[in-house]
């Protein structure tokens, strides 16, 4: 797969104009379409700002309490199923992100989550805190990343600590609230279970899977060693657990993990998602999670099925 480094001035010439047949609720959030934008790789949503507006949400890049200049490089390697990262959570920190960038994902037309991720327990609620006045429609609590020291997907492989983490946030905001989930080494449905527990509004399944890649002298690759695995290689693995946490739990799933086209976003509906996100594919086309739901309105329209809705979950009637 070829993954452009620079993102390509925003061209889709795609443009839907309806929002679509139906609208799924997800705690306070309404999303009238459901192809959201995965976080990490849409950044923060305003380059593209015309097939933003589009989208049921976007999901932020990860924002950490403190600036980050995250791993060193090389962070990126591709290979023919997918790509391996180490970014390792760069991000600008919680107060340029609430004085530079928040003000102009408040003029987006579309949902906006704004992923977080801690080191700690308490930086989860503290962020929530610091930006929960702001015109924000919910936060994505990354208790998954594979690419950092301390936290990141060690939180998300203990239902005890998810369960700790979504509490804290529950008591602090009465927004959306959604746990993205780690396949690594923990079974989905148990940390899902715990963070619906704790009063999570939804959960999202999956975040990348650890990786190696190696140089031809049998040395790591990245510059911070292991890597997590995204695109095509996650799909079956992140389909498999979507209908598993689907089965574990009454709180939306929404399906993360590979999604390229209107037929995968459709795979993770019937699988059970209500939602999906567009992670890597927007890497290497960054119309890709527009014309993911072109292709599934398409799809729906041509089999004569009114709303998503309805797909939602077939994989088990
Ligand atoms: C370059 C890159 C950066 C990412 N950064 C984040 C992040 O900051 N927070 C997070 O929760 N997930 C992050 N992810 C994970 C994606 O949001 C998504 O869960 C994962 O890539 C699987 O979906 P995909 O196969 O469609 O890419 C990142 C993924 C990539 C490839």
């Amino acid at each position: 797969m070829k993954v452009h480094t620079r993102f390509a001035a925003g061209r889709s010439r795609s443009r839907i104009t309806t929002c679509g047949p139906a609208a799924i609720r997800v705690g306070q959030t309404m999303f009238s379409n459901p192809v959201l934008a995965a976080s990490g790789t849409w950044e923060f949503g305003l380059r593209f700002r015309r097939i933003s507006n589009q989208l049921g949400g976007i999901i932020t890049k990860g924002i950490t309490l403190d600036p980050r200049p995250g791993n060193p490089p090389p962070r990126i390697c591709e290979f023919p199923g997918g790509i391996l990262n180490s970014v390792g959570l760069e991000n600008p920190g919680l107060v340029a992100f609430r004085t530079k960038i928040l003000p102009r994902l408040n003029t987006l037309k579309c949902r906006v989550i704004v992923n977080i991720a801690g080191f700690k327990l308490g930086e989860y609620p503290r962020l929530v805190s610091e930006l929960d006045e702001k015109k924000l429609d919910g936060f994505e609590l990354n208790v998954s990343c594979p690419n950092v020291r301390h936290g990141g997907v060690a939180f998300g492989q203990s239902p005890t600590m998810v369960e700790r983490i979504t509490a804290l946030v529950r008591k602090q905001t009465r927004k959306t609230v959604i746990v993205k989930l780690t396949g690594n080494f923990v079974d989905p449905a148990e940390t899902a279970r715990a963070a619906e527990a704790a009063g999570a509004d939804g959960v999202t399944v999956l975040n990348t899977l650890y990786g190696l890649a190696l140089d031809e002298t049998g040395r790591p690759f990245l510059g911070g060693v292991t890597g997590g695995i995204s695109g095509p290689a996650l799909k079956p693995f992140a389909l498999f657990c979507v209908e598993r946490v689907a089965r574990a739990v009454d709180i939306p799933v929404i399906g993360c993990g590979g999604i390229a086209s209107g037929r995968d976003a459709l795979d993770f509906l019937s699988a059970g998602a209500k939602l999906v996100q567009v992670g890597t594919a927007s890497l290497v086309d960054p119309s890709a999670p527009l014309r993911v739901w072109q292709e599934l309105r398409d799809w729906l329209s041509r089999n004569s099925v009114k709303s998503w809705e309805q797909v939602v979950g077939r994989t088990r009637r």
